[in-house]
């Protein structure tokens, strides 16, 4: 019962598209009107503000963190085990793709990813972000800093951890990241996918 009660907690969380929320307490349009149409910190800093994209990325990320952390520390008084915590892991980012409170069009999922991943254990996390700042300085591309991260972010924990229900989870999500970046891999490979601070949004 107390699994289920926090699998929908995250869930709910998750739902809180910061993106959103961000853009109205700055004053910005809806993040899902123009650029990629992505509720993500990508999309946002296309419009121009740079503290609104960092505040989104923050509130995504930390969204993920709080309910992974709050899972990993206090689970086990109340009967969560690991496969409860891959769950909660699993539905705090369900929720920021598919939120609740914002007629289940949510994001891309990297910020909340990071976000659980640091959640989850801290080493795992900072090499996540390692891999994602390497391509990114290297390339330009948040997207493909994106897709490369996600990949290795398995790995990482199978490297720390070894195998277990977390690792599904770390698994499960960097498989929906990168579906969701179908479109930015279209862009990448046709070479039209924009690059970071650019103002416009690679061909749709
Ligand atoms: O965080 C999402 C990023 O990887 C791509 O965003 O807006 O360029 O599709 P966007």
């Amino acid at each position: 019962m107390n699994t289920l009660i926090a699998t929908i907690a995250a869930y709910l969380l998750g739902s809180i598209s910061f993106a959103v929320v961000m853009s109205r307490v700055f004053g910005l349009s809806d993040p899902r009107t123009y650029g990629s149409k992505n509720p993500g910190a990508t999309n946002v800093l296309r419009s121009g503000s740079k503290k609104a994209a960092i505040a989104t990325l923050v509130g995504d990320a930390a969204k993920g963190w709080l309910a992974v952390w709050l899972a990993v520390q206090f689970g086990a008084d109340v009967g969560l085990d690991d496969t409860g915590i891959a769950l909660v892991a699993i539905a705090v980012f369900l929720g920021h793709l598919w939120p609740v409170f914002f007629r289940f069009v949510g994001g891309k999922g990297v910020a909340t990813a990071l976000g659980v991943l640091l959640g989850i254990n801290p080493w795992l996390g900072l090499a996540t972000l390692a891999t994602w700042l390497i391509v990114a300085y290297a390339f330009r591309y948040s997207s493909l800093a994106a897709l490369v991260a996600s990949i290795f972010a398995p790995f990482y924990y199978g490297l720390l951890f070894g195998v277990d229900p977390i690792l599904f989870a770390v698994f499960v999500m960097s498989a929906l990241l990168l579906w969701r970046h179908s479109a930015n891999i279209g862009n990448l490979i046709a070479g039209k996918e924009s690059k970071i601070g650019s103002k416009s949004a690679g061909a749709k």
